[in-house]
């Protein structure tokens, strides 16, 4: 019998988001300079006889349905592929808030795909990840991808950029779901152009200049939907030592740019809020990074890498 694979999920940021146009189908284009924060969910998959995901976590009931959730359709459609039956019992532990612009259901998708491939001894030149993870969701090739990147098209090109400086980060979210279509059909205006991410980013003090020049073109429509994201954008900014904040992705998590983790643990302390959930974590400047769980935890597991 196989030993069960244990991976990290972690969550991913939108450094900087810009809608670059709208297709006919009604996504939209983008480019987004997309990194992983130092937290994550943690997806637990063992052969069964067919396939049974079960959640746990400070999360876990925003999944209403786990049977029917991305998780599971991973599974099903990588099962599909290999014309087989997706036999696995999957667990997550959901530390990432739901529906918050930190990619939680698409890291656990790419985690399910990565795993599963081991799980199942598939070999990887056999089957087209991307592919299959694009169909699930916008965010899933670039969670597959691991490391940062800038994507473009909707979400299916994905390119690595050079090592991200260290940094700290602090991420706020006002404990509000808010779904991502909403916030798109309440973007007006136009559209923006690439900023053509640079090669070189230099330190944190080039990053933060990139993410104010790329910004976040949702975070207008996002704020219309719930007020609270600008007064958490201010406050954030605001904080000693915050080099940069802004929203990831469509919401409502928003973040600060910290020196380290410290600094931005410190900030923390500063803006206690009720019904806040504040993370104070750091950047995963480069990658591909390690998803297996540390033995100690869940004995003896194989390790998987990035694609
Ligand atoms: O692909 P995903 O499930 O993450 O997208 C959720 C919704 O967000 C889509 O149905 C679409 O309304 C919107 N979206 C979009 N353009 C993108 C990504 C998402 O319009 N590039």
């Amino acid at each position: 019998m196989a030993k069960p694979i244990v991976l990290e999920a972690p969550a991913k940021l939108n450094l900087y988001l810009r809608v670059t146009g709208r297709r006919d189908d009604g996504y939209h284009e983008l480019e987004s300079l997309v990194a992983f924060a130092g937290f994550h969910d943690v997806l637990r998959m063992e052969p069964a006889d067919t396939l049974k995901v079960t959640v746990d976590g400070p999360f876990a009931d925003a999944l209403t349905d786990p049977e029917d959730n991305l998780v599971a359709k991973a599974a099903r459609h990588l099962a599909a592929e290999l014309g087989e039956k997706p036999a696995v019992r999957i667990h997550i532990t959901k530390d990432i808030p739901v529906a918050a612009g930190l990619g939680g259901g698409s890291a656990d998708a790419a985690a399910t795909l990565l795993g599963l491939c081991d799980l199942w001894s598939v070999d990887r030149s056999q089957v087209d990840l991307a592919s299959i993870g694009s169909r699930l969701g916008a965010d899933v090739p670039v969670c597959l991808f691991g490391r940062p990147a800038v994507m473009t098209g909707v979400g299916e090109k994905v390119r690595g950029v050079p090592t991200l400086p260290e940094a700290g980060l602090l991420l706020v979210n006002p404990g509000v779901m808010i779904a991502t279509p909403d916030v798109f059909g309440a973007r007006s205006g136009g559209f923006s152009r690439p900023l053509g991410c640079p090669d070189r980013i230099g330190g944190l003090r080039g990053l933060a200049d990139l993410l104010r020049a790329g910004g976040n073109d949702l975070l207008g429509s996002a704020v219309s939907i719930c007020p609270e994201i600008g007064v958490i954008v201010e406050r954030l900014a605001d904080l000693p030592g915050c080099r940069y904040a802004g929203m990831s992705g469509s919401g409502a998590t928003c973040f600060g740019l910290f020196d380290d983790e410290g600094a931005a643990q410190r900030a923390a302390e500063e803006i206690t809020h009720n019904g806040w959930w504040f993370m104070p974590t750091s950047l995963r400047s480069h990658g591909p990074f390690e998803r297996q769980v540390a033995p100690a935890e869940e004995g003896g597991v194989r390790r998987p890498q990035g694609r």
